[in-house]
C-alpha cells in the first residue's frame, strides 16, 4: 500500500521541499543517481562501459514550468553529447528523454517538445547513438507516440517505451512492433486509475508477458526493461522460440538496482544496458524508485533518524 502514498507524495511541492532539504537524502539518492553534472558522471560512463555495459542516459527533471527550462533541458541533453563525442561510444551510450521535461505539458506543448527534442535526437544521430522517449502517465501518451512517428521518420531508429500495465499498451506493441523500431516495455512507474490500468501485480506481469511475445515475435528491436528475475528468464525463452539471436534484443535496468545481475547478463553475451539517470532535478525520479520497494524507504527513513 505504501507504493501509492509514495507517488502521491512525488508530485508534491512540500514534500519535495522536506526530502531535498533532508541533509541524509544526499547518500541515498546516490545510489539511484550517481551524479549532477556531466563532469561527474563521465567517468561513471566510461567505467561502465569498461566493464562491458551499455548505457542510456537520463538528465533527470520532469514537470518543468517554463519554456526556458524546457531549453535548459534540451542543452543539458546536447552538452553531454557533446561530451560524449570523444569517447565514441556510439549506441554503446543512448539517450533517454521525458517530454514532459521538454516542455510538453505546457500551452503548446506538443510543439513545444517536439520542437526541443528535434536537436537532441539530431546530435544523437551525428555521434553514432540515439534516443528513447521514456513513458510517463497515461494522459501524455498519444502525444509521445505521435512525437515518436514523426521523429522516426527522419531517424528510424529513434526508440519509445511502452508499459505493461496500461490496457492499451497490447495494441501499441502491435502497432510498433515493426520496421525495426526500438521498443522498451516496463512494467509502468505512475499512479494511474483503474479505468486505464491493471492494479493487481500478478495482472501486469501476465500482460508484460504478453506484451513481450508480441515484441519478441514482431520485426522490431525489443528492449526489455525490468530486473524481475522470472520475467527476464521468460524474455529469454521467448526470444529464443521467436529465432532472436542475443543482439537481437536487450536488457535494460537501472543503475544501483541488481547490479550484479547488469554484469551477469553481460557476461553471458547478452545486450545489457543501464538507464543511468543524473543531474540535480532528481526529486521525481528518486520517489518512483522508493515506491517501487518499500524496502528503500526503510531505509531511507531509517538513515534520517539515525542522524
Ligand atoms: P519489480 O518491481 O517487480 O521488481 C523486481 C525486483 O527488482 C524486486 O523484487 C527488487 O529486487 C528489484 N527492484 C525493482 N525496483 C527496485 C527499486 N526501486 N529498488 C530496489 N530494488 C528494486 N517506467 C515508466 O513508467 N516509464 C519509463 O519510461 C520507464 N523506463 C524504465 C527504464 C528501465 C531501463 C527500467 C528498468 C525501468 C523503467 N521504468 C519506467 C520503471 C518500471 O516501470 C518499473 O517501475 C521498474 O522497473 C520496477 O519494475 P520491475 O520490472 O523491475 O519489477
Amino acid at each position: 500500500m505504501l507504493g501509492p502514498v509514495i507517488l502521491a507524495a512525488s508530485r508534491s511541492d512540500r514534500m519535495r521541499r522536506l526530502v531535498s532539504a533532508a541533509p541524509v537524502t544526499k547518500q541515498v539518492v546516490d545510489r539511484f543517481i550517481p551524479g549532477e553534472t556531466v563532469d561527474e558522471i563521465v567517468p561513471i560512463i566510461e567505467d561502465l562501459t569498461a566493464k562491458g555495459l551499455e548505457l542510456t542516459m537520463d538528465v533527470v527533471g520532469e514537470d518543468i514550468t517554463t519554456p526556458e527550462q524546457a531549453e535548459a533541458a534540451r542543452d543539458a541533453y546536447l552538452e553531454l553529447i557533446d561530451r560524449l563525442k570523444g569517447l565514441e561510444l556510439g549506441t554503446r551510450a543512448e539517450m533517454s528523454v521525458k517530454l514532459s521535461m521538454f516542455g510538453q505539458a505546457l500551452p503548446g506543448g506538443h510543439e513545444l517538445a517536439l520542437a526541443n527534442v528535434r536537436p537532441v535526437v539530431e546530435a544523437a544521430a551525428e555521434i553514432g547513438t540515439t534516443v528513447t522517449l521514456d513513458a510517463e502517465d497515461h494522459t501524455t501518451l498519444d502525444s509521445m507516440f505521435a512525437i515518436h512517428e514523426e521523429l522516426r521518420k527522419d531517424f528510424p531508429q529513434t526508440g519509445c517505451v511502452i508499459q505493461a500495465y496500461l490496457f492499451r499498451t497490447e495494441a501499441d506493441a502491435r502497432r510498433l512492433a515493426v520496421n525495426g523500431s526500438r521498443v522498451r516495455i516496463v512494467k509502468g512507474a505512475y499512479k494511474e486509475p483503474a479505468e486505464v490500468a491493471y492494479q493487481d501485480k500478478a495482472e501486469i506481469d501476465k500482460a508484460y508477458v504478453r506484451i513481450t511475445r508480441i515484441l519478441m515475435e514482431g520485426s522490431g528491436y525489443p528492449m526489455i526493461g525490468s530486473h524481475d528475475p522470472r520475467l527476464i528468464t521468460i524474455a529469454q525463452e521467448l526470444a529464443r522460440r521467436a529465432g532472436r539471436k542475443l543482439d537481437e534484443y536487450e536488457f535494460q535496468m537501472l543503475y544501483g538496482i541488481r547490479t550484479e545481475e547488469h554484469l551477469r547478463l553481460a557476461a553471458e553475451g547478452h545486450r545489457m544496458r543501464v538507464y543511468t539517470a543524473y543531474g540535480t532535478d532528481w526529486y521525481g525520479y528518486f520517489m518512483r524508485r522508493l515506491a517501487e520497494k518499500p524496502a528503500n524507504l526503510r531505509f531511507f527513513a531509517r538513515s534520517m533518524i539515525s542522524k
